[in-house]
């Protein structure tokens, strides 16, 4: 599997907070059969997760330092939280593709739908990224109307599914909308979003067991493995 949401990173949001437990979390993705993981900690000002381009390199090397070659390949990223800083933080080249792309994992608010998100998506596309919206199960305005997702696949963003969902981790509201963009097939990726080594088991491996029953085999390689690996220009076979 290729993972493009995983907060392995220590100390800089709610993932591991020691070396140590981002160990633990790489050696638990490895054991699941993640070859390829993103790290998409969590850039959200109004939290203090200041995660921008300018602290890329101090994260990976702490990560190169306390995992050498522990766990799967690593790539940077970030989870951008759509907020009123981010359009600003894209136009400052401070917002985190994955490694060797202009793909961004976008994190959408949960309270209520921005004014004008659809305008909003559009500049940030306008500036050279490709959007990757992260769980987007778990927004109501937008998974309560199918033609809101059929328009976000139709412009062009790719729509990512957590897998935790699928297996119900989130409970029953999340996994039902998780379901749905799946067997209609509006999924582009599915990802772990893992925070700590606990949560491979019921996000990962009980999620790729729940995809697999609503899509097969050739689904699960599809979702988890060939697209995931388009996004990083890696290959997936
Ligand atoms: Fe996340």
């Amino acid at each position: 599997m290729i993972d493009l949401h995983c907060h392995l990173a220590y100390g800089v949001d709610d993932g591991p907070q020691s070396p140590e437990e981002s160990i633990k979390l790489a050696q638990a993705l490895s054991q699941a059969g993640v070859t390829h993981v993103a790290c998409t900690s969590h850039l959200r000002r109004d939290k203090f997760w200041v995660n921008d381009q300018s602290v890329q390199e101090a994260i990976h090397q702490n990560l190169d330092q306390a995992l050498g070659n522990t766990g799967p390949l690593r790539f940077k990223g970030a989870e951008h939280y759509l907020d009123e800083l981010l359009l600003e933080t894209c136009q400052q080249k401070q917002a985190v593709p994955f490694t060797n792309t202009n793909w961004i994992l976008l994190e959408l608010p949960y309270q209520i739908e921005p004014p004008n998100l659809m305008t909003i998506l559009f500049r940030i596309r306008s500036l050279g990224y490709k959007l990757l919206l992260a769980h987007i199960e778990r927004f109501p305005y937008i998974t309560d109307h199918p033609h809101k997702i059929e328009a976000l696949v139709n412009a062009g963003y790719a729509l990512q599914v957590n897998l935790g969902s699928l297996s119900g981790a989130y409970g029953k509201v999340y996994q039902k909308a998780a379901e749905k963009i799946i067997s209609g097939g509006h999924a582009f990726v599915a990802a772990g979003d893992c925070h700590r080594a606990e949560d491979v088991e019921p996000f990962i491996l009980q999620g790729l067991a729940a995809l697999r029953r609503l899509l097969g085999d050739s689904g699960v390689r599809q979702l988890t493995v060939e697209q995931p690996a388009q996004i990083l220009g890696v290959d997936g076979k």
